[in-house]
């Protein structure tokens, strides 16, 4: 910009008032009243005190005062994208869903990729499991798969979550680590959680440091329940697969780019979409009935466990591609709020305990985060096709509703909307049956078989890398019963990989192996 000397106003000291001459519009208040003085707070007197009466001041620093809204409390630092997701195979025999019905349907999406652990300011490359949501604004309402990069989770039912993430995330009397898995409450809890070993197996490898989100897999990790027009019900896992392949970098490469631009991936993202190198993944649908989920050796509901794509592999039906970065930061990546709960007719929840916590904990956490019930009514969480309901007023309502009617049944004229039960959400009319207890089925009880087969279907520098990555991670471990207690785990996945662990750590032999529980909730001795 051209910089111009505002000049001095009569009785001014020779202080020099520098402004751009933009050649844009008049600044004004949020008010909209114009602006004459953007330098100065009103004194009184040249060299007196500030006043209150400056409104203009007032308003600017109190608006600057509260530009936060609290952190994601899991999953802080992410970046988005906009794009669409285009339907390669309709599939009305298995769902109902407005988005499946027709090949080349176009479905406006967005995605926001992210870390769990750290805090939003942490770096890209940290070891962690990597987010990847995804919102599909359909014809019948928003559709969101809230997903992960890997298949798996560390535990089966939601009321661990808080222990979990408390345990990952910096420890309450130092405040750090802030975005590392490596230290003594993230490996003590998970020591203790024998359920987690699966996904241990998972974090250890080289898909925890992918080389970009372009580069990741995407799961919806829950077994969900598609449902079609006749009311039948199949079981579905939801994949997404890159088009560009799956690409890690070293650990060496990650904590130097950590260093160097802790910014990485999300530049990565930025520099590919503006450069219209547009990145794209399939929707692969594993599909299953009941019949297949009595026989799997595995509990369907249990988030520990994959379905091996040999049994069941995977049926493109669409494809996903962001072709646009947002217009602002905080506006859409910020206030997008993902929540397992939205569903679409054809779509349906499965009795997986993670998923059903998951269905209370989104939409609460959005109140909070979002500062109230209103935040439909920002415009990257509001439906893009026509809504109507009774719900109004509340903290920051931006949208009023017309007309008299705002309760039903009423016998107004223009009475508003009414429920429809050819079109709207029906849920699978599972029998339901059995005590009201807290118990966790004998069905959820392996532990380690998956464990096992994740680590031997990996590659021998790909098994390397896990065993380093244990190696590293364990060794910032200060106290040595916890990681002879992690350690005491691999054993029952593999016994070279103990060794190689051991080995590594200096331990003078692989710990005795902890006998596998026989029931699931049973946690190791402390
Ligand atoms: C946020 C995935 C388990 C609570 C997220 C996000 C993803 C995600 C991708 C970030 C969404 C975004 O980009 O805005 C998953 C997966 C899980 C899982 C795949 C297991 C399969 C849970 C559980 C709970 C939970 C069990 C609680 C019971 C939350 C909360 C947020 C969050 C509170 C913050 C949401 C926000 O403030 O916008 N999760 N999560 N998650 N998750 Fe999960």
């Amino acid at each position: 910009h051209d910089v111009v000397e505002r000049p001095l106003s009569p009785g001014e000291g020779g202080e020099t008032h520098q402004q751009p001459d933009a050649g844009g519009p008049t600044l004004t208040t949020s008010q909209g009243a114009p602006v004459a003085d953007n330098q100065n707070t009103l004194r009184g007197g040249t060299r007196g005190p500030a006043l209150l009466e400056d409104f203009h001041f007032r308003e600017k620093i109190f608006h600057f005062d509260h530009e936060r809204i609290p952190e994601r409390v899991v999953h802080a630092r992410g970046y988005g994208a906009h794009g669409y997701f285009e339907t390669l195979e309709a599939i009305p025999e298995l769902t109902s869903a407005n988005l499946f019905q027709e090949a080349g349907q176009i479905t406006p999406a967005f995605v926001r990729f992210s870390t769990v652990a750290g805090n939003k300011g942490s770096p890209d490359l940290a070891r962690d499991v990597r987010g990847f949501a995804v919102k599909l604004y359909t014809q019948e309402g928003n559709w969101d798969i809230v997903g992960n990069n890997i298949p798996v989770f560390f535990i089966q039912d939601a009321i661990k979550f808080p222990d979990l993430i408390h345990a990952a995330k910096d420890e309450p009397d130092r405040g750090f680590p802030q975005a590392q898995t490596a230290h003594d409450n993230f490996w003590d809890f998970i020591s203790l959680m024998p359920e987690s070993m699966h996904m241990v197996m998972w974090i250890m490898s080289d898909r925890t440091i992918p080389r970009s989100f372009r580069f990741m897999e995407g799961f919806g990790v829950h077994t969900f329940r598609m449902i079609n027009a006749k009311g039948e019900g199949t079981f579905v896992k939801f994949h997404w697969r890159p088009k560009l392949g799956m690409q890690s970098v070293l650990w060496d490469e990650a904590l130097k780019i950590n260093g160097a631009d802790p910014d990485f991936h999300r530049r990565d993202l930025w520099d590919a979409i503006q450069s219209g190198d547009f990145p794209e993944w399939e929707l692969g649908l594993q599909i299953f009935d009941d019949a297949f989920a009595d026989a799997f050796p595995f509990d369907v509901l249990d988030p520990t466990k994959i379905i091996p794509e040999e049994d069941v592999p995977l049926r493109i039906v669409g494809r996903l591609v962001l072709d646009r970065m947002v217009d602002n930061f905080f506006a859409e990546t910020e206030q997008v709020a993902f929540m397992t709960q939205n569903i679409v007719p054809g779509i349906d929840f499965t009795n997986d305990p993670l998923l059903q916590g998951r269905n209370f904990s989104y939409l609460d956490t959005q109140i909070k985060r979002l500062g109230g019930p209103n935040f439909t009514h920002i415009p990257i969480n509001a439906p893009r096709c026509p809504f109507h309901h009774f719900q109004q007023d509340g903290h920051m309502a931006m949208q009023a509703p017309k007309g008299r009617a705002n309760y039903e049944p009423n016998s107004w004229a223009q009475g508003g909307p009414r429920a429809d039960p050819k079109r709207g959400h029906v849920s699978f009319p599972e029998e339901l049956s059995g005590e009201k207890r807290k118990v966790r089925p004998e069905s959820f009880a392996d532990h380690y078989s998956q464990a096992r087969q994740f680590y031997i279907s990996q590659t021998p520098l790909e098994q390397t890398h896990i065993a380093d990555a244990l190696i590293f991670e364990l060794s910032k471990v200060q106290a040595p019963e916890i990681r002879e207690r992690a350690v005491a785990h691999l054993p029952n996945i593999d016994t070279g990989l103990a060794q190689k662990v051991a080995d590594g750590l200096g331990m003078k032999a692989v710990p005795k192996a902890h006998t596998p529980a026989k029931a699931p909730i049973e946690t190791m001795p402390s």
